[in-house]
């Protein structure tokens, strides 16, 4: 296999000699890094599958952005923000910090108290973070949604989370057009009482008709002081919920504690990124995925460091929008997407050629598997055969990376397309169904043995769903839903999600909710879907739909329905690239859909090796439903 020797020359044996020795105690050590207003009397309180950091210890995650940079970098940006228009912004720590405890009063006024929710709908611009970490200081938890989700998608999480207070803006740029944010959150919080507030930020200064909950931000803000004391909060105080899809029709409220989560992004960050106080990040992320919570907000924020933050869509006005970013802030490093660089590609090396992009020293992506060829590319174009390359794998669960070569840490051969190594104090394997250990180079479940400090604490008000989702499978060990090999150097490679999860363009799309979304048309009587590979969204989805028999309508107006249902009730994300109409679904005789085998007629294959096919399936069986499938595809084109 091949492998590039590059590194940044740090070369720290201690810390893994530390985090293998003891891995609490390791822990612990990190922990030390943040500001604490007052020290942990327990580490770690393991009661599987809860995990509690820290416990005792006082903190506030605000603080710790904020606070501990006034005296040293209060002039220093945190923030240097391009608007997709050519606009920009400066933010400096002293900005942020008055901001924050400006919009954190008038939180207060409106009557939030700690532990309340409030949910946070807004394009990617400074007021985001601002309003994240304005919850943060009083002790509020943040619920921040996609600003690509529909209002239906929004009320599902705002009633699930039932929060107080809603954060939006009259409207945000995409692509040249204004996405009309707060009609979304009007429609979507119409009759719920429990919401008291919207508070309104002018970005695109659109007319919008204000109702009596709206409360515009300039005005509010304007009579609020800006000193406010930050919370002292436990250490597995509520920082956020964010609801990500799982195997389930509904999605699901990952829940983030303070000081693990903090903790986790504190060393993470340092370790990956190798952060120098002069670096400028740039991470392509949205914040409202978690990437954006942890690599966007929070982790460069502890760090005090420097970064750039791009409101708009990566290709407006044209595919050079990135490399003019980079070029024109001299950002040092950068972190983004496997579907980004898929689709920079296509574009053609001349446009990042035409660009000075000399000032980066270390790049990173996140999300999904990379493939080989991508890597080298992004190694040799925009890295220019100089930069180290991190593939960082995690979850929305596990608050922060888990598997990712450490230039920060230590100098290791890096492999493309493997995301290398587990970060210190993670013990990882690679089993077979029944939890065993495989050999190397074997395909098998990716499990976690003992628990981290960005851990996840529980889902939103379900512990037990918690428990089955991630810790039923495998005793004691956590189970992200990923399938991996291990090679004989140790080096894991992510093969893709082992259950019922998409990963469109990176965003994870539940099977469950998209079919369950599809049955719900008056024409539909079962739906499945499934992923097929894509040269640039890394997958597509392609659905499969039973109709009624008194179903009449033509198939292209029904496809047109279907495709706008989705749309509303889920968001333009979940659009499938194809819908087939067919007679029946291929089952297996205990009613499992038999996904293998339409993934293999979405995607043109041949039936393939179908003896391992399906449990509880004979083979001929399996034949006959492939051969019925494409038939009735045929059949109803
Ligand atoms: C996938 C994103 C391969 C994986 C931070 C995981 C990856 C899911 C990688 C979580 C990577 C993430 N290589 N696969 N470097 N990073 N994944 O919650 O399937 O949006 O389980 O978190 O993305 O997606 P999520």
């Amino acid at each position: 296999m091949e492998s590039f020797n590059i590194g940044l020359g740090n070369n720290d044996n201690e810390t893994r000699k530390l985090a293998n020795s003891d891995y609490v105690h390791f822990w612990d050590e990190q922990a030390k890094n943040l500001s604490w207003f007052s020290p942990w009397q327990k580490t770690l309180e393991w009661t599987p599958p809860f995990a509690k950091w820290f416990v005792g210890g006082k903190i506030n995650a605000s603080y710790n952005a904020l606070d501990i940079h006034q005296s040293t970098r209060s002039k220093k940006p945190a923030i240097m923000w391009e608007g997709e228009n050519g606009e920009s912004r400066v933010i400096t720590y002293a900005d942020m910090w008055t901001q924050v405890q400006k919009l954190a009063n008038s939180l207060k006024s409106l009557g939030v108290k700690k532990g309340d929710r409030v949910t946070i709908y807004l394009p990617m611009i400074p007021e985001l973070p601002i309003s994240m970490l304005a919850c943060s200081r009083i002790g509020a938890t943040h619920t921040v949604i996609f600003s690509g989700f529909s209002a239906s998608s929004i009320r599902d999480r705002v009633e699930d989370s039932k929060s107080k207070i809603i954060i939006t803006a009259d409207g945000g740029y995409r692509r040249g057009s204004i996405v009309p944010l707060k009609e979304v959150i009007d429609e979507a919080i119409s009759g719920l009482n429990f919401v008291k507030n919207v508070i309104v930020f002018e970005r695109t200064k659109t007319k919008i008709q204000l109702n009596d909950k709206d409360v515009l931000w300039n005005d509010l803000l304007k009579e609020a002081s800006d000193t406010c004391t930050p919370e002292h909060l436990e250490s597995s105080h509520p920082l956020f919920i964010l609801y990500t899809s799982g195997t389930t029709g509904k999605p699901k409220g990952v829940l983030h504690g303070t000081g693990g989560y903090l903790t986790h992004l504190y060393s993470t960050f340092k370790w990956a990124f190798d952060i120098k106080d002069s670096d400028i990040f740039f991470c392509t992320a949205d914040i409202g995925w978690v990437t954006g919570h942890s690599y966007v907000v929070y982790a460069p924020l502890l760090h005090g460091a420097t970064e750039v933050m791009y409101e708009g869509a990566p290709d407006f006005p044209d595919a050079s929008r990135i490399w003019d970013i980079i070029q024109k802030y001299h950002v040092t490093i950068f972190y983004t997407t496997p579907t980004s660089l898929r689709m920079f590609i296509k574009f053609g090396d001349d446009i990042p050629n035409s660009f000075d992009l000399s000032s980066i020293r270390l790049l990173g992506t996140v999300g999904e598997p990379i493939n080989p060829e991508v890597w080298k590319w992004y190694y040799s174009v925009i890295g220019k055969e100089k930069c180290p390359i991190i593939d960082t794998w995690w979850q929305t669960e596990t608050g922060g990376m888990l598997i990712s070569a450490l230039p920060g840490l230590e100098t290791i051969p890096l492999k493309p397309g493997s995301g290398t190594l587990p970060i210190p104090g993670i013990s990882m394997s690679v089993v077979d169904e029944n939890g065993t250990d495989l050999p190397p180079n074997t395909k098998g479940y990716l499990i976690i043995k003992n628990p981290w400090p960005g851990m996840l604490l529980t889902l939103w008000g379900d512990d037990t769903k918690y428990k089955n989702v991630y810790w039923s499978k495998f005793k004691n060990c956590y189970y992200p839903g990923d399938f991996a090999i291990r090679d004989d150097d140790g080096y894991f490679w992510l093969l893709g999600r082992a259950d019922d999860v998409l990963k469109v363009a990176g965003h994870r799309i539940g099977t469950a909710e998209l079919e369950s979304c599809i049955v719900s048309h008056s024409d539909v009587s079962e739906s499945a879907v499934c992923g097929i590979p894509d040269d640039v969204k890394g997958e597509v989805i392609i659905s499969f739909v039973v109709l009624k028999e008194s179903s009449s309508k033509p198939h292209d107006s029904l496809r047109e329905e279907i495709v706008s249902k989705i749309r509303n009730e889920i968001g333009a994300i979940a659009t499938p690239k194809q819908i087939y109409f067919v007679s029946k679904l291929p089952k297996t005789r205990s009613g499992k859909i038999m996904r293998r085998l339409l993934k293999s007629i979405a995607s043109n294959d041949q039936i393939g090796d179908i003896s391992t096919l399906e449990d509880g399936a004979a083979v001929s069986e399996v034949q006959s439903a492939f051969d019925d499938l494409k038939n009735s595809i045929q059949e109803k084109k």
